[in-house]
C-alpha cells in the first residue's frame, strides 16, 4: 500500500510509493537528450527509451549503442534507473535480429509506429505491426520479445480517411483484432491506449498477452482543454479524446486490473516547436511532473490505494519479468500547491527550452496539486 499521511481536515499531505517504472520515455539525442534525460530517469525504477531519433534505432548495434549513451548520463548523475530499449519496426528486421536482441536482454521489445509519415514524430520510417511478418513475429513469441504498438491508422481500408479522434478506435476494431487472433501468443502493449474501443480489445483477451499503458494527460484531460492557455502542450499522438474515453480509461486504470499500468510517452520538443499555430505544433508532451500527475489522477478517484502501487510500480515490472523495487525503494509525493509544475529545461548551445505540460508564464498554470522531489 502506498503510505499517505493526511492533514486534520483528511485532505492528503503525501504519498509515499514503491519507485514507478516507465515502459514509454522518449530521450532524443546531442543536446537534447543531455539536457532531458536527467528528468527522465529520476524516481524511476525501469525505463524503455523510445526508438524514434534520427535515425531511427533499426538494429542491434545501434540500439545497444544509444542505450550505451543513455547509460553513460545515468551513471554520471549517480541513478539507479534500469535502462531498457526497444528497436524500431521496419521490414528489415529478420528473425535472426529477434533472437539477436532477445541475448542482449537489455532490448526487450520492438515498438511499431504508424506506417504515415506526420502521424506522429517520427512515424512513417518502418512497418506497423499488422505488416509485420509472420516469422518475425513467430520469433517474437518464440524469445519472449514483446510488441509496442502505436494503434493509429489514417485511412480505412477502402480508402476512406479517417480524423483524428477515429483513428485509434477503427484500428482497435478494424486492424489489431485481426493480428491478435492470428498471434494469440505475441505478448502486445497497446501503447497511450486512449480510447473506449482500445479498453474493450484489452479486455477482451483474458489470456493477459495484451496490456495496455495510460498516459497522465489522457487521464486528466479531454479534447476541449485544448483551449486552455497552454492547450498546445497537450498535443500529442493519439490525440485527447472525449469525456467518454476518459472515464473508460479512468476506469481501467483505477479498476486493478493489471493489464492496465502506467507509460507516459514523456516526448520533449524545444519550445519552439510547440508554441505557435496549433496545427502546426510538433505532436509529444514533456512530464517531468508525471509522478505528480497520475497522482492527481488516483487522487480525484478516491484510488490513493494498492491498486495505485499495482499501476505506477508493480504490474509492469511484473508483466516484463523485471524485478520490484526493494521495499525501502519509494518515491515521497507531497501536497503542495506552490511549485506543482518544474520550470521550463534548458537546452545547452541552443537559445530555446523544453515546456512542461501546463506551464505558463503567467498565473495561468496547470494547477497540480502534488510535487515530487527530483534529485540529479
Ligand atoms: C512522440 C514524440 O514526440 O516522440 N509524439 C507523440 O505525439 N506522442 C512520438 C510517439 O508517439 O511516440
Ligand atoms: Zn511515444
Amino acid at each position: 500500500m502506498p503510505l499517505v499521511t493526511t492533514a486534520d481536515d483528511g485532505s492528503v499531505k503525501s504519498v509515499k510509493l514503491p519507485r514507478p517504472s516507465n515502459p514509454h520515455g522518449h530521450v532524443r539525442d546531442g543536446a537534447l537528450r543531455e539536457a532531458v534525460t536527467p528528468w527522465v530517469l529520476a524516481n524511476t525504477k525501469h525505463l524503455i527509451v523510445m526508438p524514434n531519433v534520427d535515425p531511427p534505432l533499426k538494429t542491434v548495434e545501434a540500439s545497444l549503442t544509444y542505450l550505451g549513451e543513455v547509460e553513460r548520463i545515468r551513471d554520471r548523475l549517480g541513478l539507479g534507473t534500469n535502462v531498457l530499449g526497444t528497436l524500431y519496426n521496419h521490414d528489415g528486421i529478420t528473425p535472426k535480429m529477434i533472437e539477436q536482441m532477445a541475448a542482449t536482454k537489455r532490448i526487450v521489445s520492438v515498438k511499431c509506429y504508424p506506417a504515415k509519415a506526420g502521424m506522429t514524430t517520427g512515424s512513417g520510417q518502418g512497418i506497423p505491426l499488422e505488416q509485420t511478418s509472420d516469422d518475425v513475429l513467430r520469433a517474437a513469441i518464440d524469445n519472449n520479445i514483446v510488441y509496442q504498438v502505436h494503434g493509429e491508422v489514417d485511412t480505412m481500408k477502402d480508402g476512406t480517411p479517417l480524423e483524428p479522434a477515429m483513428r485509434e478506435r477503427y484500428y482497435m476494431t478494424d486492424v489489431l483484432p485481426y493480428v491478435r487472433d492470428a498471434h494469440p501468443d505475441l505478448r502486445i502493449s497497446v501503447e497511450h491506449g486512449t480510447t473506449v474501443q482500445a479498453v474493450r480489445l484489452v479486455d477482451g483477451d483474458p489470456s493477459g498477452k495484451t496490456v495496455m499503458t495510460i498516459t497522465p494527460q489522457h487521464l486528466l484531460f479531454v479534447d476541449d482543454d485544448f483551449m486552455q492557455p497552454w492547450g498546445n502542450d497537450l498535443k500529442c499522438m493519439p490525440i485527447l479524446k472525449w469525456p467518454t474515453d476518459r472515464a473508460a480509461l479512468i476506469k481501467a486504470a483505477t479498476s486493478g486490473d493489471r493489464r492496465f499500468f502506467a507509460g507516459t510517452d514523456t516526448a520533449p520538443h524545444p519550445s519552439r516547436k510547440k508554441r505557435g499555430d496549433f496545427q502546426l505544433a510538433a505532436n509529444g508532451c514533456w512530464l517531468p511532473h508525471w509522478i505528480s500527475l497520475y497522482t492527481q489522477a488516483f487522487h480525484a478517484a478516491g484510488k490513493l490505494d494498492s491498486v495505485f502501487d499495482d499501476f505506477m510500480s508493480y504490474s509492469f515490472a511484473d508483466w516484463m519479468g523485471l524485478p520490484r523495487p526493494e521495499p525501502d525503494d519509494t518515491v515521497l509525493v507531497t501536497c503542495d500547491t506552490a511549485h506543482d509544475i518544474p520550470a521550463p529545461i534548458n537546452i545547452e548551445g541552443e537559445d530555446d527550452v523544453v515546456i512542461p505540460l501546463g506551464w505558463t508564464e503567467t498565473g495561468n498554470r496547470l494547477r497540480v496539486g502534488f510535487s515530487v522531489r527530483a534529485d540529479f
